[in-house]
This record gives C-alpha cells, structure tokens and sequence, in this order.
C-alpha cells in the first residue's frame, strides 16, 4: 500500500519507519521546520507542510488533507506525531486503514503530553500503545500495548527516551502488519493473522 506518515515533531518514528523500510510515499507536517520534515527531505520522501494557519477551521484544513492524500494515492496513514485530531471525514476514509502511536497505556492519559501527565499522576508504570484511529481522541481499537515502568527520579526526558525506544520498535511492526493486511478487527478487537 502506498503510506503518509502524518507528522509534527522531531520524527524519530519516521526514521524507525524508514528504516523498517515502510513504505512511506509521503509526510504530511502541521508544523514547518520540524526535524520530520528533514528526516523526509534525507530519505527522498516528498514532503507538504499544511499549518492550521492557512485554513479558518479544522474541516477546511482536513480538505486540504484529503486532497493531498488523494492526489498523492495515499491508501494508509500512520501518524507519529501528528498534534491535531482528525475530523470524521478523514477517519471515515482510511477506517481501518490509519495507525496511531501514543505514548502511554490507553485508555490512561489520552491527548497532550502523557508522558507528563503519567509523572503528575503518579503511576509506576505507563507505557506504548499502537491504535488504530477512529473517530475519537486516542480511542481506536488497540493492536500493540508494551509496559514501561517508571523509576524514581525519572523525568519526562528520562521517560520519553524509553518511551521511544518502545514506540521505534513496535510502530514499524503494526505498519507491517496492516500492510500486508493481517489485522482483523472485530468491534474493538484487533485479531492478527498469522502470515
Ligand atoms: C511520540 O512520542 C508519539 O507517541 C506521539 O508523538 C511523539 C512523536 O515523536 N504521538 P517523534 O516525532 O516520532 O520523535
């Protein structure tokens, strides 16, 4: 299948992914100037940037979205860091067919910053969950979960560098999966199929 990687960030995913060799045909960045953005422009990926600046509201951004992934023949998306919540007419045009990594053990600590807000609750443990994305924040059927514990003294870079290593690992993995279509979801089950 031919993937976007929906980005905004420093993209250490994408270079797990390239380097998992996913298929990736393009980024997509809400964000200009981001470490993603060069990650791409490295590995010959063909790059848009479309900041929610240049649209007055969160559909007209994501007919925009549409467009480029049309024009582009996107048939997957796998977002890694991608800070902006979909509306319901790009999740309805890749249903089942878009990932989403979030750093910590859903349903706990959904949104923004849940590597801190795992450290303010107190928890000992948190971890990674590789989803797909459905209509709501962080709330699609899970295909991966790994624990990470917390240890004392940990702080969100301390945290966030474990984090990672877990995401780098097990992100490319689902990719692989969906693409060679070995998920099966039943309601909120992801079965895998074996190969
Ligand atoms: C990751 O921690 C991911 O879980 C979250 O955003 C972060 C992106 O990091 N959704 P990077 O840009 O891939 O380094």
């Amino acid at each position: 299948m031919r993937w976007a990687c929906l980005v905004g960030g420093t993209g250490s995913n994408l270079r797990a992914l390239i380097d998992d060799s996913a298929p990736i045909k393009l980024v997509i960045s809400h964000k200009a100037g981001v470490g993603a953005l060069q990650i791409a422009h490295a590995a010959g990926i063909a790059q848009v940037v479309i900041t929610a600046r240049q649209y007055p509201t969160r559909e007209h951004y994501d007919e925009a979205l549409l467009r480029v992934l049309r024009d582009n023949g996107i048939e997957a998306l796998v977002l890694a860091g991608f800070l902006r919540l979909l509306t319901d007419r790009v999740v309805d045009a890749y249903a089942g067919r878009a990932i989403n990594v979030h750093p910590s053990l859903l349903p706990a600590f959904p949104g923004l910053h849940a590597v801190r807000q795992a450290l303010e609750y107190g928890v000992r443990v948190t971890g990674v969950s590789v989803h797909l994305v459905d209509r709501g924040l962080d709330s699609g059927p899970i295909i991966f979960q790994e624990a990470v514990p917390i240890r004392p003294g940990d702080t969100d870079e301390t945290l966030s560098t474990r984090i990672h290593e877990v995401e780098h690992r097990i992100l490319p993995e689902a990719v692989r999966l969906l693409d060679s279509h070995r998920l099966d979801v039943s309601g909120r089950q992801v079965v895998i199929r074996e190969a």
